[in-house]
């Protein structure tokens, strides 16, 4: 059984996602052992509570500067012999420390069809409103390894959806994350927790 630990900031639906699929055995050999927090006032801390997951908090204004606090987040992690990272809406940014100790070991899920809007800025509700001011006619989700390079990691899974009329940021976050996002991650997750992903030359083979 793989140890899984979650990385939150905001609300969690993500982290909602993968404890229901954990619960329903869609996440086979895996198992979510600690739910850390860059924001003291994130829901998802409720989310695992009510779960009986382990929370721990780790805010980057405490420390002087992102090595620090990095050395923290990996403390964490080891401590917990996390087998698994996910970043399930984590928004701080860490130093390539945490990455380099932890090599496709670590999952995140982007709220876009990477490489389009995605990289420095592109963050939560941002890359919607960005994706609208162009106007593209698709969007979507992508489950990937994070790697030294923002959003630049293996891509594991990706899923498309459909730009409507009418779209507002809210309305667009809103279904890339139902019909996309709550779709890969589990699925992503439970491939590496059955260990199905090869990485080789930056780019994901998926075991059947
Ligand atoms: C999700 O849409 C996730 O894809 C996005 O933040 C949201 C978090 O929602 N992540 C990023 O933009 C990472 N670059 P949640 O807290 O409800 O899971």
């Amino acid at each position: 059984m793989k140890n899984i630990v979650v990385l939150v900031s905001g609300g969690g639906t993500n982290l909602q996602v993968l404890i229901d699929a954990q619960k329903s055995g869609v996440i086979k050999n895996g198992k979510i052992v600690c739910v850390i927090s860059s924001n003291p006032n994130a829901y998802a801390l409720e989310r695992a509570r009510k779960n009986n997951i382990k929370t721990r908090t780790l805010v980057r204004k405490d420390y002087p500067d992102s090595v620090e606090y990095s050395k923290d987040i990996l403390k964490a992690i080891q401590e917990e012999k996390a087998d698994l990272v996910v970043y399930a809406g984590f928004m701080t940014i860490i130093d390539e420390l945490v990455v380099k100790a932890m090599p496709n070991k670590m999952i995140n899920i982007h709220p876009s069809l990477i490489p389009s809007f995605c990289g420095k800025g592109y963050y939560g509700l941002h890359v919607h409103e960005e994706v609208l001011k162009r106007g593209v006619k698709v969007t979507g989700a992508t489950a990937h390894f994070v790697n030294e390079v923002c959003d630049g990691g293996p891509i594991i899974i990706q899923k498309a959806v459909e730009v409507q009329n009418g779209d507002t940021p809210e309305i667009l976050q809103k279904r890339v994350m139902e019909q996309a996002e709550w779709k890969i991650l589990p699925k992503a997750v439970s491939l590496f927790c059955e260990d199905k992903i090869i990485v080789k030359d930056n780019k994901t083979e998926i075991l059947d």
